[in-house]
């Protein structure tokens, strides 16, 4: 069976080491982000602002050291110390109503991880979901891990907004909350996560939408936590391989979104000839040899739906296994073109 390759674990080392300075009493007057939605439902932004363990030759880069993956307990260990489970739930674009009905149908099929944002608008629907499921004995708190986003703005309104987040989604701690883009002052936002750890409000940082290793090192500059995630847009026609070899160094995981290129595009990955020609041989669908070829390729991902059928047929993925050929193929359909542009 499959076998993955181990990284060094920082994770007692740092999450005991300090977040550096702590500059709250001098914040800077950052811009909140302004954010529009398109009519794909893309994410837009204005600029101010675990298996069968995979062979290290599933990975496109036979030479990377991404975290161990775990495809039997479906389980990746962060940085920080915690598991964090390989495939999620996305939420963008569902209102509260919606995001309740398929976080709860998520969690009842097996799902344990949930990404949200504050910029969603949804963590009261995604805190519902996920309290429905508790109280019907689906699953625990524990066992569920819960991300969510905050914009750049400035130390103290970053700080005070994890309190906000833990308040709509009902939880007395958030697993993992990522800087959701780079902006003015992500520097000490991503310096208010750290303080977020130290009060024990949050469990593992991270950052979003950073593509290379200079603005990774840029906005952790003096923070001696590293990001336990960083989540990317990231599919086959956009493959993070060699960012996730530069951030391997740090035990950082790329998580994916737009795992299937987002609303819009959708059918230009399931009407791949590649993708349908091994969907075939696997008797399966194109949505789910994407996602096990994320998870192959050591890569989180949290494909969104708020359809039920999907929810299922997403994480139908874990009784079978694409060869090292396949992935090949697949590593093969790399453009360097992006969907988006944040
Ligand atoms: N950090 C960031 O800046 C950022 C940006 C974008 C997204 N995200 C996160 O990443 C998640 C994933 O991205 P995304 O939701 O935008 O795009 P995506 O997962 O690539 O695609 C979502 C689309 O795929 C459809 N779909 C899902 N499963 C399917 C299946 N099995 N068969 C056919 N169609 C299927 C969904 O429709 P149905 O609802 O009908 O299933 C929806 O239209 C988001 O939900 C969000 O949590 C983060």
């Amino acid at each position: 069976m499959i076998k993955f390759r181990l990284i060094p674990v920082f994770a007692s080392l740092l999450m005991l080491a300090s977040c550096g300075s702590n500059t709250a009493e001098n914040p800077s007057a950052g811009e909140q982000s302004e954010s529009s939605t398109t009519a794909s439902g893309a994410e837009t932004f204005s600029q101010s602002d675990t298996s069968s363990p995979v062979s290290d030759d599933s990975r496109r880069s036979g030479d990377n050291m991404a975290a161990e993956f775990d495809l039997v307990s479906r389980t990746v260990k962060l940085n920080s110390g915690y598991e964090m489970p390989v495939l999620g739930l996305g939420t963008w674009t569902q209102d509260d109503d919606t995001a309740e009905s398929s976080v709860y149908a998520a969690l009842k099929d097996g799902y344990r991880l949930i990404d949200t944002a504050q910029y969603y608008g949804n963590e009261t629907g995604v805190g519902r979901g996920i309290q429905r499921a508790i109280d019907e004995g689906i699953a625990a708190r524990e066992d569920i891990f819960v991300t969510t986003k905050v914009m750049p703005s400035n130390y103290e309104r970053a700080y005070s907004s994890i309190d906000d987040s833990l308040e709509r989604l009902g939880l007395d701690y958030i697993d993992l909350m990522l800087i959701h883009q780079s902006g003015s002052n992500d520097t000490e936002v991503y310096k208010a996560l750290c303080q977020g750890v130290k009060d024990e409000k949050l469990r593992s940082i991270g950052i979003s939408n950073y593509y290379t290793l200079d603005e990774y090192e840029r906005v952790t500059a003096g923070s001696e936590i590293k990001p336990a995630v960083v989540q990317n847009e990231n599919h086959p026609f956009y493959q993070n391989t060699d960012f996730q070899k530069a951030v391997s160094k740090y035990g950082t995981v790329v998580e994916s979104w737009y795992p299937f290129g987002g609303r819009g595009h959708t059918q230009d990955l399931f009407g791949n000839e590649t993708i349908m020609d091994i969907a075939k041989a696997h008797s399966k669908t194109s949505a789910q040899i994407i996602l096990r070829w994320h998870l192959q390729a050591g890569y989180v991902t949290i494909p969104g739906s708020q359809n039920p059928d999907h929810i299922l047929e997403n994480i139908s993925i874990f009784d079978f296994e694409l060869t090292d050929a396949e992935m090949q193929r697949i590593a093969e359909l790399h453009t360097g073109q992006r969907y988006e542009n944040w």
